[in-house]
């Protein structure tokens, strides 16, 4: 259950999340130490994150034919716990989804026609239920869209103490990885060594603004952006920890649903995490204040299929209760 936590998606692949299996429970909790405080104050995104890992949990026991219960409660030190109990039958949705898990990948890569069809759109909605509703982009909106997206990175990366955040991630170099204890790669999130290097030496803040890399990122990301067929925004009931962790869970079913017919996704947080941008994608999309803005997801066929991405030894995950 944890490998399969392990393989859900989080912000910058940091893997955010501590485990504790105790009894008939593997409790969940966030890892404050891999968060990103600048660019998600709220930890809206760790949350979110939080609700995919453990959905992926309930998903392999519920794969192999046990009874699961996920429950969530703020107040606890250990919020998230899935309970797992014998005696069913494995539910064949569950079985359909789970087996995506392991080869499901973030496609930042480009994406081809035709677009998604009615019934994949419609089997991703019904698999983000309840956590998360799916509001797909119309056609008539999608350059607005763009632009939310082209202006989102602008600001970020504009902005010295995001990059700061985003940076610590980014291990160019294998002893980099070594060093930071988890081995993981920023070429794992699609960023080659030579731009790496360069993007930090240009990151000194006088430096970034004087060449124009925030604008000159922001009009790459709108290309790249631009070659999904489909944008897909997840929105959940409440705009609190329980309601995105449900969120959370809902799109990571969808994922895996759109995963089981060939298709890809990949979200880009800069829209959510932008407040200017996300008021536009809350505006094109009809969602309220109230709700919570889960994730905005291009998704697609893809050109060419990704091999998964590694991550961090699930021993390194566990939290043990001493005897
Ligand atoms: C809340 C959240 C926001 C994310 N934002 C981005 C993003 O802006 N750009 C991106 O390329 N990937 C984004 N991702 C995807 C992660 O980078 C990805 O899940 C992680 O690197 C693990 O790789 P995988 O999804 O291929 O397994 C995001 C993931 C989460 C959970």
């Amino acid at each position: 259950m944890i490998e399969a936590a392990a393989a859900a998606y989080s912000p910058q692949n940091a893997q955010g999340w501590r485990f504790l299996p105790h009894g008939d429970r593997l409790y969940a909790r966030l890892d404050p130490s891999r968060m990103f405080p600048v660019v998600d104050p709220t930890h809206r995104g760790s949350w979110v994150s939080l609700g995919a890992a453990v959905e992926n949990a309930r998903l392999a026991a519920a794969a192999a034919g046990y009874a699961t219960a996920v429950s969530f409660d703020p107040t606890q030190e250990w919020p998230a716990s899935v309970q797992v109990a014998t005696g069913t039958t494995a539910d064949q949705s569950n079985v359909v989804l789970a087996a995506q898990m392991m080869s499901r990948r973030t496609h930042r890569g480009r994406m081809t026609p035709p677009p998604l069809s009615r019934a994949e759109l419609s089997a991703a909605a019904r698999a983000a239920l309840p956590g998360a509703r799916v509001v797909t982009t119309p056609a008539r909106d999608r350059v607005r869209v763009l632009d939310a997206v082209e202006f989102a990175v602008r600001v970020q990366v504009g902005d010295r103490d995001a990059r700061r955040d985003l940076h610590r991630w980014h291990r160019f170099w294998p002893w980099e990885a070594k060093r930071a204890t988890d081995g993981l790669l920023a070429a794992n999130l699609g960023m080659s060594r030579i731009r790496g290097i360069v993007g930090r030496v240009l990151a000194a803040p006088p430096l970034v603004s004087m060449l124009g890399v925030p604008a000159r990122l922001g009009r790459e990301a709108r290309r790249a952006a631009a070659t999904a067929t489909d944008f897909l925004v997840f929105a959940s009931p409440r705009n609190d920890p329980a309601a995105l962790f449900e969120g959370g869970r809902g799109w990571q079913r969808a994922a895996l649903a759109l995963c089981a017919s060939g298709a890809v996704t990949h979200a880009m947080t800069a829209p959510v995490d932008v407040p200017d941008a996300a008021a536009i994608l809350r505006r094109v999309h009809g969602i309220t204040e109230v709700e919570g803005l889960v994730a905005f997801v291009r998704a697609g066929r893809p050109e060419r299929v990704l091999p998964p991405v590694p991550r961090r030894d699930p021993a390194d995950l566990i939290d043990i209760i001493g005897p």
